[in-house]
């Protein structure tokens, strides 16, 4: 047989998806594992999908997704952030922000170019460069950085192939935020060189400290911006995989041939539940902000507690604690961890080179199986012991 792509088999499959099939295989694990809100889908948006069902709405929509939908993102966008995007041609309904991003690099990449992504960062982002045919080039942060990207490191690693940034906060897997002037700061490089930013936003509305900054309001944006953004996070909705992007209308024009012919349109059930989600969920989604805010204090202290250095996270649902101190690989560590302690947590060095030496932590889960899960670890950590000749990392 004539080999196969060698693009395709050049990349690893995610190591969080062998890690999950190993606990799914266990009993009485306790996971932290997971990305996705451990909430239900608000019985509203439930309901709504249901009675569209009822009357027999079942067919395909129009290639850019309902227009009431894109009209009701459109108005949102306009009333949250004052932007300003025509719902016929700057909005594109998409298949979970995962399909938004493959199709803005395939819109924007020719084949060779570069593409900035800052690290550690969502499992996705490098391989879909790759599979769009460009290079994607790593941009490590710290800790004692607050995992957040500058704009000087931005700056130093253009060239001439640089095409495209990648921004994404609040972060998984670092739960960073990032203040508007480092943002702007960033844009203004963009700008600078010509840059194009996809920003992904999926966890703008679970930020706890400072708001959030959405990244084509800022000056010099709107134009070089993709916005992705979606339901699964804020509504509880990652099985209904649905998105949306928003962006000027020749890229948005070129993302829905792309989504035409590889997709046709989203499903029309969810894209029903969607709408429900933007008229009447935002009370939904506040109760569920209020309860991740109980857990992260409970989590990042736990760490913290058991020794584990961990910088409180601005947003999104993740902690990522450090375990420099206790000499093992984060591979090592969870690996350890979940056949000895049960408890399953995220290596860090599967979201980039720069999270080794970290785990993610997720807090979609109850406050009882935190408690629990803190428990275990800080008994692991004890039993493992800590190299002294490894200094804990600093915190800020
Ligand atoms: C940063 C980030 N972007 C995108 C996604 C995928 O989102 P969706 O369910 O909309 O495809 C995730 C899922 O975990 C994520 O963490």
């Amino acid at each position: 047989m004539k080999p196969i792509s060698h693009v395709v088999q050049s990349v690893p499959a995610s190591g969080i998806r062998r890690f999950f099939d190993i606990v799914s295989q266990m009993q009485d694990v306790v996971s932290l594992g997971v990305g996705e809100p451990d909430f239900v889908t608000p019985w509203r948006i439930r309901e709504a999908c249901i009675y569209s069902l009822e009357k027999g709405f079942t067919n395909y929509t129009s290639n850019y997704g309902l227009l009431e939908l894109r009209t009701l993102i459109s108005r949102y966008l306009d009333e949250r952030w004052g932007l300003d995007y025509n719902p016929e041609n700057q909005v594109l309904i998409t298949v979970g922000v995962s399909e938004g991003m493959d199709l803005a690099l395939r819109a924007i990449l020719n084949p060779g170019d570069e593409v900035l992504v800052p690290e550690p960062c969502y499992v996705s982002y490098k391989p879909c460069v790759l599979f769009a045919g460009g290079v994607p080039v790593p941009l490590p942060t710290t800790a004692e950085d607050r995992f957040t990207v500058t704009a000087a490191q931005v700056d130093a690693a253009v060239t001439s192939r640089t095409k495209a940034v990648i921004v994404s906060y609040p972060s998984n897997p670092t739960g960073a935020t990032i203040l508007r002037d480092e943002l702007q700061a960033i844009v203004d490089v963009a700008r600078k060189h010509d840059l194009y930013i996809i920003s992904d936003e999926i966890y703008d509305r679970l930020t706890y400290e400072c708001c959030h900054t959405c990244t084509p309001t800022l000056s010099g944006a709107y134009d070089r911006t993709v916005l992705l953004n979606g339901f699964s996070k804020a509504y509880a909705m990652t099985g209904w995989r649905i998105a949306y992007a928003a962006s000027t209308p020749d890229i948005i024009e070129c993302m829905m041939k792309i989504h035409q012919y590889t997709m046709l349109c989203a499903p029309i059930m969810s894209q029903m539940a969607a709408i429900e989600a933007i008229k009447n969920g935002e009370s939904d989604s506040d109760k569920m902000v209020e309860e991740y805010v109980r857990r992260r204090r409970l989590i990042v202290s736990g760490l913290n507690s058991i020794g584990l250095d961990c910088i409180m996270p601005g947003g999104a649902f993740y902690a990522f604690p450090s375990i420099r101190r206790t000499g093992l690989t984060s591979e090592e560590f969870s690996e350890r961890l979940l056949f000895e302690e049960k408890v399953a947590v995220v290596p860090g060095n599967a979201f980039g080179e720069c999270g080794e030496g970290y785990l993610r932590c997720s807090y979609a889960t109850g406050v009882d199986n935190i408690q629990i899960a803190i428990e275990r670890i800080g008994r692991f950590v004890e039993k493992i012991g800590s190299r002294s000749d490894l200094a804990p990392a600093k915190r800020k």
